[in-house]
């Protein structure tokens, strides 16, 4: 199928074309392949370059859509950044609180990190910038942020119903340091209050009842902040940041995105007589409760050459055709598995059993409501599938009928979920719009081309 011209409402990234696509049983997959850099890591190292006097040089970042709107952004408030080859990129930074206020509004498109991790930013400098961003992003609540980082000192000044954007806010003089338990585990939430607490005299504390992706404290201590992490309760931490530091620049190595691999990795094991082997995929345990989900279910995924690269655990991982039978996935190990979920409703309906996932309530405002698009997804390709509360249950039958159309909602991840589903099922599934793909993961279909997919 071909691009298309869409005469989508509403403000729409990623050049108002619509890209059909269709996945057909085929492979099976082989080949040695490394995945695009990590998404989180990406926006950090671009947001901490801009906070840091002198110049940050990034290697593998990322470059989709999604963090190549953070670098514009950081562009906006005042950083130099310059691309100097693919996925080598130089940040000359402006200082803690040193942002200037951006000539015209930030626009995030897709991305609800990158928004809401600048809000944070620029909510500790004195100055005021508007956030906007697709439609997409213009749906999802942001007061989750706006809260503390009012209690902080920022404001903001106008907001759209229902606390989301467009937003206008006014940073804080003089912010002001909180001590925060974030009602929600939320990477994002906790990375803006520490975002903000750099701009702020004394200790910003976070306190997380259940311990979310962890990069943006690493990656502070890797710029040289005074930041402590202790365990809090059974899952939680404690995180105090030391505030109004001066951050040194550090070279920043990003690892491959394991919520990039989940895509490739779980079509191998459903794709029978697969074997492939992902490079140098972020092992970081707050980020790989897919594979040890995975791994209960019976998959063959083995580690190879375990290393440290640029701070993080990576290693190599060869995935082989699985029979997979059916779990039930706890709630608290939703935080280092919560964009995975899609794409295991994808291998639990090509398992033997149940697999019930528990406590999804946070799916429902990820760039779509993923709780309700799983089970679409899933249904409409002839899946037995239902929503009780906040857990998604799949009574897996070893086998996918396939024959549906997927509509994405302008979301990333499940045009890769369902295209992946496609490969092993009886019947093509056809996916509406596979262009929000280029947010997180340029490539995508050619990489499994080149392994053995039929995607087209
Ligand atoms: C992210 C945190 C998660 C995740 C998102 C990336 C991050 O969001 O879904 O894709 O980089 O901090 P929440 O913090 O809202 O759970």
């Amino acid at each position: 199928m071909w691009p298309m011209r869409t005469r989508h409402q509403g403000a729409r990234s990623l050049d108002q074309t619509v890209t059909p696509l269709a996945a057909r049983r085929s492979g099976p997959l082989k080949g040695r392949v490394r995945v695009p850099g990590d998404k989180s890591i990406s926006h950090r190292a671009l947001i901490l370059g801009a906070l840091t006097i002198g110049e940050t040089a990034i290697t593998g970042l990322l470059e989709g859509e999604d963090v190549i709107r953070t670098s514009r952004a950081m562009q906006a408030l005042g950083a130099t950044v310059e691309r100097a080859g693919a996925g080598n990129w130089r940040v000359n930074g402006v200082g803690v609180a040193g942002f200037a206020e951006p000539a015209a509004p930030l626009d995030f498109g897709n991305s609800g990190t990158g928004c809401r991790l600048v809000i944070g930013a620029v909510a500790g400098c004195p100055i005021t910038a508007t956030f906007d961003g697709d439609f997409s992003l213009r749906s999802r609540p942001q007061r989750r942020v706006l809260d503390p980082l009012e209690r902080m000192g920022a404001r903001a000044e106008s907001v759209a119903e229902g606390g989301r954007l467009p937003l206008r806010l006014k940073g804080a003089r003089d912010p002001i340091p909180i001590v925060y338990q974030p009602p929600v585990a939320s990477a994002q939430l906790k990375s803006a209050v520490l975002l903000a607490g750099l701009a702020a005299p004394g200790e910003t504390v976070v306190i997380e009842a259940e311990a979310t992706r962890d990069h943006t404290e690493r990656m502070l201590r890797h710029f040289g902040a005074d930041i402590s992490v202790e365990p809090d309760g059974p899952h939680g931490r404690r995180i105090t940041l030391k505030g109004q530091p001066e951050l040194a620049p550090a070279p920043v190595i990003v690892p491959a995105d394991p919520s990039s691999a989940a895509f490739p990795l779980v079509a191998a094991l459903i794709m029978p007589g697969s074997e492939i082997i992902l490079d140098g995929v972020m092992t970081n345990a707050s980020r790989t409760g897919l594979f040890l989900t995975l791994r209960e279910m019976g998959a063959d995924i083995e580690e190879l050459d375990r290393r440290i690269e640029g701070g993080e655990d990576v290693a190599d991982l060869r995935v082989r055709f699985s029979g997979l039978k059916g779990v039930e996935v706890p709630p608290e190990r939703a935080p280092s598995m919560i964009d995975e979920y899609l794409v295991l409703g994808v291998a639990a309906a090509y398992a033997h059993g149940t697999t019930r996932m528990r406590g999804l309530k946070e799916l429902r405002v990820k760039e779509s409501d993923r709780l309700a698009a799983t089970a679409a997804m899933l249904r409409v390709n002839g899946a037995d599938v239902e929503i009780k509360g906040d857990d998604l249950i799949v009574h897996g039958k070893g086998n996918v009928p396939g024959g549906g159309l997927v509509v994405t909602h302008m979301d990333h991840r499940i045009a890769m979920s369902a295209l992946v589903m496609g490969l092993a099922s009886d019947k093509p599934v056809q996916v509406d719009d596979t262009a929000f793909i280029q947010t997180s993961f340029p490539g995508f279909a050619d990489m499994m081309r080149r392994m053995g997919a039929d995607l087209s």
